[in-house]
């Protein structure tokens, strides 16, 4: 074999090695090898892809971040609509949502695919024999945008199936969505620029992804779970969990959350258990998903203008709420620093009274332009220290009064 057949071989075989180890590492949170063996393979492939630029293909793990930025995106027209989901929010929608189907079917018992909600923004990605040739936006339903260019810098979605068997088309549904400690990160690192923070998660998620330039998207903690189907050529199996456990295999991230229960009892079960951890998630979830697990029960059941019947989302209590900001203190840290603190009438957030919110800093009350009287929206995840995320300007009102640091400690 000469020299460049050899180097063929080589960029293939490293092509694999880095798309399993990506696999590994994004996809199941099981690495394999250190990070800087990883680099070294990457490091290796860019060498021999020099080399060879006339080798260089779209999927190559090297070409995640590629193209110039876009002047804006392209309209595309989804060929099975993405639907919105109907809403439960008590156990006893939740039962009756059960007795409609199992009437409609004449059955005594359904068996359910379960998994959280996740709070990003709704993706389609299309493959075409394996390879990953569209992201779209969910946009109204029927029409999305092309992000084709931001989905393949998500080091989560795959830009190649691995293994085989996969449909000639395959398109799957999921969420994008940002990390909560990606996010945290992004906003500190905004906040000590002096640049502009995001309200959270799920809207630094959309602001990532709608970027005309894919080097910004590819710099912001993306990841995705796919949690269902749009055109798919041909069956994947008999039932959605079968079918996700299928397309894990084929790389892409499903959530480790999947699991299918038998009847209304065992969804509210469920429901509790997911609700119980939802602190410890590192991605905002505002409630579970259950979903009829026979496809051809699903098909009998059809769908009702935007929602399928099929499917059900059982909402958590509202993690964000508005509220009235009675005052703003300045609290005395350890160091001397001062950090201003704002004091709320008390509001109900996911089960805990909220009173307090930090202010992080006078830039930040000027930046989101927050006086003392003003309606409020606060917001609590996880084990973060509640935020004021924005003001109601709208109701701002007239003797709401700004805010001054004062110039001397307060305490001392
Ligand atoms: S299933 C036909 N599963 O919620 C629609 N949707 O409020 C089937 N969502 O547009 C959707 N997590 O983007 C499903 N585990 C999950 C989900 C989920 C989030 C979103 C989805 C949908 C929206 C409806």
């Amino acid at each position: 074999m000469n020299t460049s057949a050899l180097d063929r071989d080589c960029m293939d075989a490293l092509r694999r090695q880095i798309e399993h180890h990506n696999y590994q590492y994004y996809v199941l949170d099981e690495p394999e090898i250190p990070d800087a063996e990883y680099d070294r393979l990457m490091r290796e492939l860019q060498a021999l892809e020099a080399r060879h630029p006339d080798r260089i293909t779209p999927e190559s793990p090297t070409q995640r971040v590629g193209g110039e930025p876009m002047q804006g995106f392209e309209e595309v027209a989804h060929r099975v609509p993405m639907l919105s989901l109907e809403n439960a929010f008590s156990a006893a929608e939740l039962t009756a949502f059960d007795r409609r189907i199992r009437d409609r079917l004449g059955v005594e018992q359904i068996t359910y695919a379960a998994e959280p909600k996740l709070d990003g923004l709704a993706v389609s990605l299309r493959y075409e024999n394996g390879l990953l040739v569209l992201g779209a936006t969910r946009g109204d339903g029927a029409r999305g945008e092309d992000v084709t260019q931001g989905v393949r810098t998500i080091p989560s979605i795959p830009l190649r199936l691995i293994g085989e068997g996969f449909p000639a088309v395959l398109e799957v549904r999921g969420e994008v969505y940002m990390t909560r400690s990606g996010f945290e990160a992004l906003n500190a690192q905004a906040r000590q620029r002096g640049g502009k923070s995001f309200a959270n998660p799920r809207n630094a998620a959309a602001g990532s992804l709608r970027q005309l330039d894919p080097k910004v998207t590819a710099s912001r903690p993306l990841s995705m779970f796919v949690y269902g189907f749009g055109e798919v050529e041909g069956e994947i199996a008999d039932t959605l969990s079968e079918s996700m456990q299928r397309i894990a295999r084929w790389g892409l991230r499903v959530s480790p959350e999947l699991q299918t229960v038998e009847g209304a009892d065992a969804c509210l079960a469920y429901y509790r258990r997911i609700e119980q951890r939802r602190d410890r998630f590192d991605y905002d979830i505002d409630g579970v998903v259950f979903k009829v697990d026979r496809l051809a029960q699903q098909r009998l059941l059809g769908h009702v203008s935007r929602a399928p019947r099929w499917a059900v989302a059982q909402k958590f209590p509202a993690q964000e709420q508005m509220t009235r900001l009675l005052d703003i203190d300045v609290q005395v840290g350890r160091t001397g620093a001062l950090t201003p603190v704002a004091r709320l009438e008390p509001v109900n957030l996911a089960g805990v009274t909220v009173t307090n919110a930090t202010l992080h800093n006078e830039d930040e009350i000027c930046r989101k332009d927050i006086r003392i009287g003003d309606r409020v929206i606060v917001r609590r995840a996880g084990d973060v220290i509640p935020q004021i995320v924005s003001v109601v300007m709208n109701r701002r009102p007239r003797n709401a009064r700004g805010f001054k640091m004062p110039s001397r400690c307060p305490v001392c």
